[in-house]
């Protein structure tokens, strides 16, 4: 729990309501050339895994011209959000995409050892710490052994609850992570950090962000693969 006795469930709420109200503003700012994710750190990442590759992105938001980046080279993207507003602009962008309405603090509706890589972009930042662990292992669960995971995150050493920056009145949940942080929940979730940038990105409101962008491997094998859920 925070302060003010809110929840980590009320949290995730301010968070997918905030995000269902700010989508169109959040589109027309970053669909488009991301500074916190650039074209050149996807390909960067892109380049590790196997061509044709499944590739989960968790908390996909408007899935933005990276996402059709990912078609481009030949790999196979799988958007999943929360807030319907942000899935219902990246429907709209990529008709011809795969998107699906879950919580990515939950049991991901996908097969075990499913996907090549996951990124989750500026996504992890609005969990509450008490569901990380729980979400990177329902990350590690659906992502192959030797699969590769990307976070873009904030750096810091702080979890708030605070005014929405775009002003709508309304609250949003952020956490912040230090490298050593992120490092060690990787780590008890099964994962080899293998890499962590950090460098600073002029934000919506004009303030500097230090972003961290941190990728790991699956280390573990599952003790007993399941074949369950939504995909074939
Ligand atoms: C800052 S946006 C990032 C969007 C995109 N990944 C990018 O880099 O531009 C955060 C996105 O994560 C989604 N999100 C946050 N918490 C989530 C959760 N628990 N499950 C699924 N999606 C979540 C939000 O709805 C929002 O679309």
């Amino acid at each position: 729990m925070l302060g003010d006795n809110v929840s980590s469930q009320q949290m995730l709420e301010y968070v997918r309501k905030d995000y269902d109200s700010i989508a169109q503003l959040y589109y027309k700012d970053f669909f488009h050339n991301s500074p916190f994710f650039t074209k050149s750190e996807l390909l960067n990442f892109l380049n590790k895994l196997p061509k044709g590759g499944k590739i989960l992105d968790a908390g996909c938001g408007p899935a933005s011209d990276l996402y059709v980046c990912m078609y481009d080279k030949g790999y196979h993207p799988i958007g999943i959000d929360f807030s319907e507003s942000m899935l219902n602009l990246a429907k709209d962008e990529f008709p011809t995409g795969e998107f699906y309405k879950c919580d990515m603090t939950q049991r991901l509706p996908f097969n075990d050892n499913y996907f090549d890589g996951i990124i989750a972009s500026l996504s992890l930042i609005h969990i509450p710490k008490e569901l990380v662990p729980q979400t990177l292992y329902y990350f590690r669960r659906v992502l192959k052994p030797q699969g590769k995971l990307l976070l873009v995150l904030l750096k810091g050493n702080k979890d708030i609850i605070m005014d929405e920056p775009y002003g709508n009145g309304m609250k949003i949940f952020y956490s912040y992570f230090t490298a050593n942080t992120i490092s060690l929940y990787l780590k008890a979730a099964g994962f080899e950090v293998t890499s962590i940038e950090e460098r600073g990105v002029s934000n919506e409101v004009g303030e500097i962000d230090n972003i961290l962008t941190v990728e790991a491997s699956n280390i573990k094998e599952l003790a007993n693969p399941s074949n369950s859920d939504l995909t074939k």
